[in-house]
């Protein structure tokens, strides 16, 4: 298989076993090109990128850009503040507007979810989706999924926790439909009060007790508290949050000697994970920001027709 079975990639429902097995075998040819003194290739020379972020993002955006850059297309990068969308411009018509430029692919980020799919209407460049609202983030569950399967050596029978705001998740929306795919098993781990009534995560296994479900992870995947989109404290206090579903030095210690802690980043040291644990060799943070920008050189490379064994080309 050398193609993807979709145009746009907008939920990880558009994505087979196969499709993701290219996509990270495709990254892997990508990644060895990211270790060299020169890391440009000339695949998509004459391609135009457009990064359309209307909600904040550092690793993203940033990863996205650098992987267009090093794939040799014109990247350019819209942001909120800049974009006419602050002057009241619809999403229709900046999309209009980005086709009439003859954009061949846009990422897209936005509050909004559904936003992605609104473009594929209205836009004839392909779209990937690099977060809308609590719905999804696929290259960030693709990247992820390259990033464990470097380190545990396979996907298939994983056993991955996905520990704490899960109700206003993007990241487990995509993270746990993905793990399902490539027959790994998510273990949502959550407050009472953080636990969704979402369809997309269903599936998976549900706890309220990390220090119960931790002897079984072979991964312990971090969520960030949302409390930009949480509607006051969802618990009594952040002190209280890391006491029962941080991540520290004590349940590395309890876990697998093996297991491993992700997070997607930006990180709260001393809630999500204590700073030592953040610190520490088990901790693979840096390694996802590493493996995004091969990831996302993979998709822009498949989307656009790329031909040949990816760096090879
Ligand atoms: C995530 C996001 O924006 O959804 N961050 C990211 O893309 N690296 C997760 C988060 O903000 O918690």
């Amino acid at each position: 298989m050398t193609a993807l079975s979709s145009r746009h990639i907008i939920s990880m429902d558009d994505l087979s076993a196969d499709d993701i097995t290219l996509i990270l075998d495709t990254a892997e040819s990508f990644a060895e090109v990211n270790e060299r003194r020169i890391k440009k290739l000339p695949t998509l020379r004459g391609r135009t990128v457009i990064n359309l972020f209307l909600e904040p993002s550092t690793r993203t955006r940033t990863s996205f850009e650098i992987a267009a850059k090093r794939l040799s297309a014109d990247a350019i990068n819209m942001t909120g503040s800049a974009s006419a969308t602050v002057k009241g411009e619809s999403l229709r018509d900046t999309a209009a507007t980005l086709s009439a430029m003859a954009c061949d692919l846009i990422v897209v980020r936005h509050s909004y979810a559904g936003a992605p799919h609104v473009l594929t209407e209205c836009m004839d460049a392909h779209v990937v989706n690099g977060g809308d609202g609590m719905h999804q983030h696929p290259t960030q569950a693709l990247l992820d999924l390259f990033t464990m399967r470097r380190r545990a050596s396979r996907l298939e029978g994983l056993t991955v926790g996905i520990v704490g705001d899960i109700a206003h998740s993007r990241v487990a929306g995509s993270l746990v439909p993905a793990l399902l795919t490539v027959g790994a098993t998510p273990v949502i781990i959550a407050p009472p009060t953080l636990l969704p009534a979402r369809p997309d995560v269903l599936g998976a296994e549900v706890s309220t007790s990390l220090d119960e479900a931790l002897p079984a992870l072979d991964v312990a995947y971090m969520l960030r508290i949302q409390m930009e989109r949480a509607e006051g404290m969802p618990f009594p206090s952040l002190r209280e949050y890391a006491r029962f579903y941080g991540m520290n030095e004590a349940r590395l210690a309890a876990a697998k000697p093996d297991m491993f802690v992700m997070h997607p980043g930006p990180m709260n040291r001393g809630v999500e994970v204590s700073s030592g644990v953040a610190d520490s060799p088990r901790t693979v943070v840096l390694d996802q920001v590493n493996a995004g920008v091969a990831v996302r050189m993979a998709v822009m490379y498949l989307l656009l027709g790329g031909e040949g064994g990816g760096a090879a080309a």
